[in-house]
């Protein structure tokens, strides 16, 4: 058995076996445990293997596979909870890092409002607590529900565990008939250091940090072990409630209080930008005498019902912002630099490093961005760590802020080897070996291999099956890679994974025998699979993994054009009219008469060239169009459903903003449209239903008048919407 030999003594060649073995070892057991409830090891075996596996990669970094299970133990398989939709998506938080950035955040709110700078704008400031979000429902007082945060819109259900935390009512008095309490589950650093000398004394597996005690605690699948575990809760936010809580933020936690639920007590209303960035700082200089991690501050705006003026964008609220502290920053070796292939085909380059401890977190990858950030220079040419680059050998400082990927941000050069070269970027792919070209104005070298390339083809493939995309139970990037990889199965596109069962069924071997699976688990997949046959449009979209089409462009696209019919119809117009060829945006502009396909794309709010290119691009290559035919003829489609307000004046209607509104701020006014179910337009065409005009308006008016297309001024307007 390979496990007999010391580490130290292993060559890179054992190495790299060892860890396949392992893995394979782990593989098995973790399925035979929670697949099949049918231990084939003992916890204590189990987690001698993955020790032997951590030893390994420590001394290899550069052999650790990116799903490497030894990142991935100590938290529960995420199947093992069933899910939860949550009735009110829970939100999560930009980032400022800066005085600057605060001052952005008030100037936005008082834009989008139409505030000037002299209105008194209240926020509330709470500490950001390190740990993890957690939505309570309470029916009629009673505790029915506790979920995880999940993606924001689905959770995991973690109801017996929540129970068992002590800062969690079971009940609660006069409370409205539903309330969805949200907040930070967290563990205090006593209760974490004896925490980690029980696990200790015991010989298990000690936690890097507060925050992943909590995490590893909250979500076992035996709630007996959350029991022992202490963790706390701070309710700082609610989700669906049945009457209003309060009418100010700072009303609302004292009723969260009132409840009878923890509520932290450095919460505070600041009535001025100075009051703010004070309020930072004091809390800054708290920080160290506090009993529980806080990664930065958190502003709200007070009032609610600007709050609900204010309203959200695709994954954060307008209304409030994280004042993060500091990055944490370290020093060690670099090790290795390796290129990533990611699905566009982009070559990403990555820091293996000596193993550091940063702000409580062991940092072994770090990002290098691309070769000009390695080389010294940022995007636009100019020089970055005084135009230092970076080198295999290196002593480099690695910089860590909150959850973002570390990166290299130094490099000292006074400990730099005498023998070190400076890193020559390939010029051809590392994963199949085609060119790599960067193209003009782009900081990024890209693989040309296409659909070709295993790396672009699997990364492709796990983008198809993320999360937010078609998110197919069971089938993650691990049995991705298999399927990928596996002669007979052979999942080389999207459209491949709908017809696995049927290819499967002619295979000697099924997929039921194969080392890992069993029938209930290729049974519970290929169901997994035909479930997700239906699809959204917007989520399609976006699975589609087009180069600038993230979640928010993808809806635009889906909400403008309804069904995949006319959006393909669109887009296929787009190809050969005269906007789409040349690259030039003045002259782009002056062809848009001509182009009314590339008109309709382009005239979505929030679409601009840069989307409407990649379209045309994916749209004009044979082989893309043809897999994309073959997935879609897979997939039954459902059009976009119009927002809830379908029974107002507007929904279904093109809506076109032009000149100055004096009662709302364009960005609200936009906001308010589409959340009535009117999509909202840059440009007025043939398919817009309504110009909305206030002073000033000019050339849309008249091309309005000309397409006989309906004015009307903004009081019109708010009369329509019921909002005046
Ligand atoms: S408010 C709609 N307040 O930070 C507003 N979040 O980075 C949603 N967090 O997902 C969040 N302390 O889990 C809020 N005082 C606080 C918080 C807080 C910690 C967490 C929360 C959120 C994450 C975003």
């Amino acid at each position: 058995m390979p496990e007999t030999f010391d580490v130290s003594d292993l060559t890179e060649a054992q190495a790299r076996l060892e860890i396949v073995q392992l893995t394979d070892r782990v593989a098995k057991a973790n399925f035979a445990y929670h697949g099949n409830d049918d231990p084939i090891m003992t916890d204590a075996e189990f987690d001698g293997l993955i020790l032997r596996l951590r030893e390994i990669e420590l001394r290899f970094p550069q052999l650790k596979r990116a799903d490497s299970p030894s990142d991935r133990v100590g938290s529960a398989p995420s199947q093992g909870f069933s899910k939860v939709a949550h009735s009110v998506k829970m939100f999560s938080l930009s980032n400022a890092f800066n005085q600057k950035d605060i001052a952005d955040f008030d100037d936005r709110i008082r834009r989008y409002l139409g505030l000037d700078t002299t209105f008194p704008l209240a926020y509330v400031s709470e500490p950001k607590i390190d740990g993890l979000g957690l939505s309570l429902r309470y029916e009629r007082g009673h505790l029915v529900q506790a979920a995880t945060r999940g993606d924001g819109n689905v959770g995991e259900n973690v109801t017996a565990n929540a129970r068992t935390v002590a800062d969690i009512p079971e009940t609660i008095d006069d409370a409205p008939e539903i309330l969805e309490v949200r907040g930070e589950i967290y563990m205090s650093h006593s209760d974490f250091e004896e925490l980690n000398k029980k696990q200790e004394e015991s010989g298990k597996k000690t936690f890097a940090n507060p925050r992943n005690a909590a995490a590893g605690s909250l979500r076992q699948l035996d709630a007996f072990v959350t029991k022992d575990r202490p963790l706390r809760f701070f309710a700082y936010a609610w989700g669906e409630t049945s009457e209003p809580l309060a009418k100010t933020q700072i009303e609302a936690i004292g009723k969260l209080g009132k409840f009878g639920f923890a509520t932290n007590s450095l919460a505070k209303v600041c009535g001025s930008l100075e009051d703010m960035l004070e309020e930072y700082l004091e809390i800054e200089r708290q920080r160290g005498n506090l009993d529980y991690d806080i990664d930065g501050i958190v502003y709200k705006v007070n009032d609610i019902g600007l709050q609900t003026r204010l309203g959200f964008r695709s994954s954060t609220p307008r209304w409030a912002i994280a004042h993060k502290f500091p990055a944490e920053l370290a020093w060690t070796r670099l090790r290795a630099i390796d290129i990533q292939v990611g699905r566009t085909g982009a070559l990403s380059p990555v820091a293996r490093l000596e193993p550091v401890t940063v702000g409580g977190v062991v940092v072994s990858n770090a990002t290098l961005h691309n070769e000009d950030y390695i080389a010294g220079l940022d995007s636009s040419g100019e020089s970055i760590r005084d135009g230092v680059d970076v080198r295999v050998g290196d002593l480099v400082q690695i910089y860590r802020a909150g959850d973002v990927i570390p990166k290299v941000a130094k490099v000292d050069l006074k400990k730099r080897p005498k023998d070190s070269v400076p890193y020559m970027f390939p010029d051809k792919c590392p994963e199949c070996g085609a060119r790599a070209v960067r193209e003009e104005g782009d900081a990024v070298r890209r693989c040309s291999g296409g659909l070709a390339c295993p790396a672009q083809a699997v990364e492709r493939l796990n983008h198809f099956i993320s999360r937010a995309a078609f998110d197919i139970e069971g089938l993650g990037p691990r049995q991705m890679e298999m399927f990928y990889n596996d002669t007979e199965l052979a999942v080389r596109e999207p459209a491949d994974i709908f017809s696995l069962q049927t290819r499967d069924m002619k295979n000697s071997t099924r997929l039921a025998q194969r080392k890992g699976w069993g029938e209930k688990s290729a049974e519970n997949l290929f169901a997994a699979i035909d479930q997700c046959r239906r699809i959204p449009l917007n989520k399609l979209i976006f699975a589609l993994g087009i180069r600038h089409v993230g979640e928010v462009a993808a809806s635009d696209l889906a909400r403008q054009f309804g069904s995949w019919d006319s959006f393909a119809e669109t887009v296929n117009g787009a190809i050969n009219e005269p906007s789409a060829k040349v690259r030039d945006a003045k002259e782009k502009r002056a062809l848009l008469a001509e182009s009314p396909n590339w008109l309709k794309i382009t005239g979505i709010d929030g679409i601009g060239d840069s989307v409407a290119e990649a379209l045309v691009m994916t749209f004009s290559q044979n082989a893309e169009v043809e897999s994309i035919k073959r997935l879609v003829g897979e997939l039954e489609i459902e059009k976009v459903e119009m927002p809830e307000a379908s029974d107002s004046k507007v929904a279904g209607k093109t809506v076109v903003f032009t000149g100055s509104l004096e009662k709302m701020t364009r960005a609200e006014a936009k906001a308010t449209a589409e959340s009535q179910g009117a999509k909202v337009s840059g440009s007025v065409s043939g398919n817009t239903d309504l110009v909305v005009a206030g002073p000033g308006a000019g050339s849309k008016i008249k091309k309005a008048h000309d397409l006989g297309v309906e004015i009307i001024g903004e009081d019109e307007w708010l009369a329509l919407i019921g909002g005046a």
